[in-house]
């Protein structure tokens, strides 16, 4: 049987395109079985909606970057029931705390875009443009309590170019997340 994937996200969502499109080529030997999102208008759930993939939406109105424990002890059950074996963020711009960490121990996986443990946080590509830095990079990593500070599974590097601007910087660093997602979900799948 292939490996059950959730895909949690809050915005355009091309990395879980990405782990569609490597899917269909065969570079990624599992199925996205529900994609889920606590904003209502995240272009993620057309993506999924227009592959025929179930969509969700997480209630956190009212909690401005929260993911409340209700919400995420009902989600635990949810993704039990659907026999989902591993939960891949995208995008999701929530920390993700008990109960969901018990009931998946090392079975949720984050991409960040930075070398951690290197500019964990919002706008990390930012973060490394402020610091002057040369090279930054995106991380995959397993999630714990913490931001961004779960065990490293893999990176890519990005060089810092001259004349760089936020956005030039970040859509480079997408061009590697895009590849290196699919290939870090594809080893944890060996290791689970
Ligand atoms: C990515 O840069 C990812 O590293 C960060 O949020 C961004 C999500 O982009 N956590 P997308 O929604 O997958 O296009």
């Amino acid at each position: 049987m292939k490996t059950r994937l959730a895909v949690l996200g809050s915005g355009s969502g091309s990395n879980c395109q990405s782990i569609f499109n490597a899917i269909d080529d065969g570079r990624l030997n599992a199925d996205v079985v529900i994609v889920l999102s606590d904003n209502p208008d995240a272009f993620i759930l057309k993506r999924a909606a227009q592959r025929g993939v179930p969509v969700g939406i997480l209630n956190c109105r009212g909690f401005k970057n929260k993911f409340p424990e209700e919400e995420q002890a009902a989600l635990a059950r949810q993704l039990r029931k659907m026999q989902v074996d591993l939960i891949c963020l995208a995008g999701f711009m929530r920390l993700v705390k008990q109960p969901l960490l018990d009931v998946f121990p090392r079975r949720i996986l984050n991409i960040h875009p930075a070398l951690l443990p290197n500019f964990p946080g919002v706008e990390a590509w930012k973060q490394a443009l402020e610091a002057g830095a040369t090279q930054t990079g995106c991380t995959v990593h397993y999630v714990d309590a913490g931001m961004d500070t779960g065990e490293i599974l893999m990176q890519a590097y990005v060089p810092v170019l001259p004349g760089d601007t936020p956005e030039s910087l970040h859509a480079r660093i997408q061009v590697q997340e895009h590849i290196l997602y699919p290939a870090a979900i594809q080893s944890a799948l060996s290791r689970l």
